[in-house]
């Protein structure tokens, strides 16, 4: 007698079987590179607690790029750690700093690359926040005036896509304003529009300085338990002009990803962060998980949750990966 169950195991029956019905799959012009840019000549640290991920100076940089190019990635967003921080970051914004060097650098050897800018106070002010302080607070509206300033050196020195992460209220309407006032009105913003209070983003701090002093971020980062005002926040970014959503940390909250994806019409990027990465790593040099495996899982998870894009501090590793 026949019998009455579905037998789905039809279509897993080969690698061939499988790879004919893939949903989903993770492409290099997926992947977005994060780069971390300091002052001086001649270094390359590794952070320490992110195997693989170092402080490039300016040469050294140079030598890094070719690599990144050569091995079929096609973004990068930069990160510029600078040795002067005061309290209102004016390093941030100073056409002649370290992130303004290095996009220009970048984008003079390869013109093609996208440079994305990361648009923030934190990695400059020498409190570790992410806006200006009075009374210990951050100041909501003054801040957004120094990160449109901070947006525009940036456009200026040739940075590709504007991506503000400071999550001041207001941040897209103004940098898309002050953008389109300065003439980049072509630039586009990819707002870091779900960004939650995360303990996740801890190895980054160690990597950009940028631990809060005193305090910490949950007064304009969003709660980790709510996920209504991730969409509010999302809407509002739409409504003011983004071009692209992020949702950070993109593991953690994946969910998010697919909520955004289901309720916009924005490319959508999962930031897989560095806490996310600095696990995986530490698991790995103990030989208790696959590495290629488990990374190569998570980013099709993020494609299969909406994500169009990834940044992701593997993306020099799934390059080899999926050459080999
Ligand atoms: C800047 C910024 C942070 C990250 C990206 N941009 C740190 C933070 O908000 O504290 C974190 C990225 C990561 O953890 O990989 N505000």
């Amino acid at each position: 007698m026949a019998k009455t169950f579905d037998r789905h195991r039809r279509l897993r029956s080969s690698a061939t079987m499988r790879n004919l019905v893939r949903e989903h799959h993770v492409r290099m012009e997926d992947l977005i590179y994060p780069l971390f840019v300091v002052e001086g000549s001649n270094v390359k640290n590794e952070i320490p607690s992110m195997p693989g991920v170092y402080h490039f100076s300016l040469d050294t940089l140079a030598e890094e790029m070719k690599e990144v190019v050569a091995c079929g990635i096609q973004s990068v967003i930069l990160f510029g750690v600078p040795e002067h921080k005061d309290a209102c970051g004016s390093e941030a914004y100073n056409d002649n700093a370290i992130t303004q060097q290095a996009i220009r650098q970048i984008k003079a050897a390869h013109p093609e690359l996208i440079v994305i800018a990361d648009t923030c106070l934190c990695e400059y002010t020498d409190h570790g926040h992410c806006g200006v302080l009075r009374d210990g607070e951050v100041v909501n509206d003054e801040s957004l005036k120094l990160l449109v300033d901070t947006a525009v050196s940036q456009a200026r020195a040739g940075a590709d896509i504007i991506a503000p992460s400071n999550m001041m209220d207001g941040f897209v309407q103004e940098i898309r304003a002050g953008l389109d006032e300065a003439g980049f009105e072509h630039i586009p913003i990819m707002s870091y529009a779900v960004k939650y209070a995360s303990s996740f983003y801890g190895p980054f701090r160690e990597a950009a300085q940028s631990t809060p002093q005193s305090g910490d971020r949950k007064g304009y980062q969003m709660d980790p338990a709510n996920a209504r005002d991730g969409m509010r926040e999302a809407a509002s970014d739409v409504k003011e002009g983004a071009d692209f959503l992020i949702v950070k940390p993109g593991m953690a909250f994946m969910d998010m990803v697919l909520r955004l994806r289901e309720n916009f019409h924005q490319p959508i990027v999962a930031y897989n962060v560095s806490g996310e990465y600095s696990m995986v790593k530490a698991a790995a040099a103990n030989g208790w998980i696959d590495e290629k495996n488990i990374v190569m899982e998570t980013l099709v998870g993020f494609k299969r949750a909406g994500a169009d894009l990834i940044i992701t501090y593997h993306a020099k590793d799934v390059a080899k990966w999926l050459e080999a």
